[in-house]
């Protein structure tokens, strides 16, 4: 019964996966770039345990229900069937990121079951094979086993789907400040809400080439350094994101009033000459890229925009660690 531990850290696209072209595989129907971040992470322990009649998978020390305990679930049996392992796991887990509030919680999550699970199960997986495994649990989570800037290769099977890393170490100024808006919760999940923007917005497919075109882009913008090059990429991207969602039938939307007149004092501050730009994902909060140095500045103007607001800094991060044991 040995125990692994594996840190997985969270990831936030500067060019968007938004809908599957396979959804038993999870095969994207955009390449995306992202970047890990220091200051937000998932530590998850697996033990392999031949007297448990069920996996037992406790977060945050609940025990795991419902659909989330059956993803978990199903993402085991895939680690048994490549491990041929026959006995359930004891998966504990805890977050350090707030949960299901667009933060990207699952990248973290299942980069780091993927880790501990495989190890536990006695697999000995390289990078990108992590990278393929994870993204069988969330798509987003193949790039949480890369520290810094990470390409998802879209790929057509399940061999060419998966990330690799742009640029692990970031030795220049670039952060993520990133706002959080308790407006209230998502009441549709990424999962759906890619699914339904693809099935139905008349623009998705445009979406799709768009953002496919912006990988070269974004590639030359990262390795110039170049922050509003990969501000403007990213902001513009994210936009037309959820423009798939906007002109979906029905309709449905992420963003609230708050998270607008985030975007909208970003656009602000640029006029300034500050560097600023918003990215959103499934949910209401904004990330804003910008530079370590102009922190104060823009937090002191969203709180005086927002009174109260919350905002957290995330600069780059690491890649995943795994070892033995209960502790990381
Ligand atoms: C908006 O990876 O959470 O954050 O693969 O269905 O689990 P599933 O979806 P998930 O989607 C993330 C969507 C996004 C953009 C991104 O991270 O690229």
């Amino acid at each position: 019964m040995t125990h692994f531990t594996a840190r997985a850290h969270t990831n936030i696209a500067l060019l968007k996966y938004w809908g599957k072209a396979d959804t038993t595989l999870m095969l994207p129907t955009t390449t995306s770039i992202s970047l890990t971040l220091d200051e937000f992470y998932t530590d998850t322990t697996v033990w392999f345990d031949a007297a448990l009649v069920a996996d037992d998978v406790m977060l945050d020390d609940e025990v795991m229900t419902g659909k989330g305990y059956d993803k978990v679930t199903r993402f085991l049996d895939l680690v048994r069937d490549m491990a041929g392992e026959t006995r359930y796991a004891h998966v504990h887990s805890a977050n350090h990121v707030p949960t299901a509030a667009g933060l990207a919680s699952s990248a973290s999550a299942f980069a780091a079951l993927a880790g501990a699970a495989s190890r536990a199960a006695g697999l000995a997986l390289s990078p990108a094979e992590l990278s393929r495994l994870a993204r069988r649990g969330s798509g987003s989570a193949s790039r949480s086993i890369f520290g810094g800037f990470a390409q998802w290769d879209r790929g057509h099977d399940d061999l060419t789907s998966v990330a690799k890393p742009l640029v692990e170490t970031i030795d220049w100024p670039i952060q993520l400040l990133t706002v959080i808006i308790n407006d209230q919760p998502k009441k549709i999940d990424s999962r759906g809400g890619m699914q339904h923007a693809k099935a139905t917005s008349p623009f998705y497919d445009d979406w799709v080439n768009r953002s496919n075109a912006l990988v070269p882009v974004m590639q030359t913008a990262i390795a110039n350094h170049d922050i509003d090059q990969i501000g403007q990429l990213a902001e513009a991207n994210a936009l037309q994101m959820h423009a798939t969602n906007a002109t979906a039938q029905p309709a449905f939307n992420y963003l609230t009033d708050s998270s607008w007149q985030v975007i909208n004092l970003a656009t602000r501050l640029r006029e300034q000459g500050i560097s600023v730009y918003a990215t959103m994902d499934a949910g209401p909060n904004v990330k804003l890229i910008s530079r370590p140095a102009d922190t104060e500045v823009i937090t002191a103007a969203l709180a005086e925009a927002i009174p109260g607001v919350v905002v957290r800094t995330a600069t780059p991060g690491p890649s995943i660690k795994i070892v033995e044991g209960d502790q990381i």
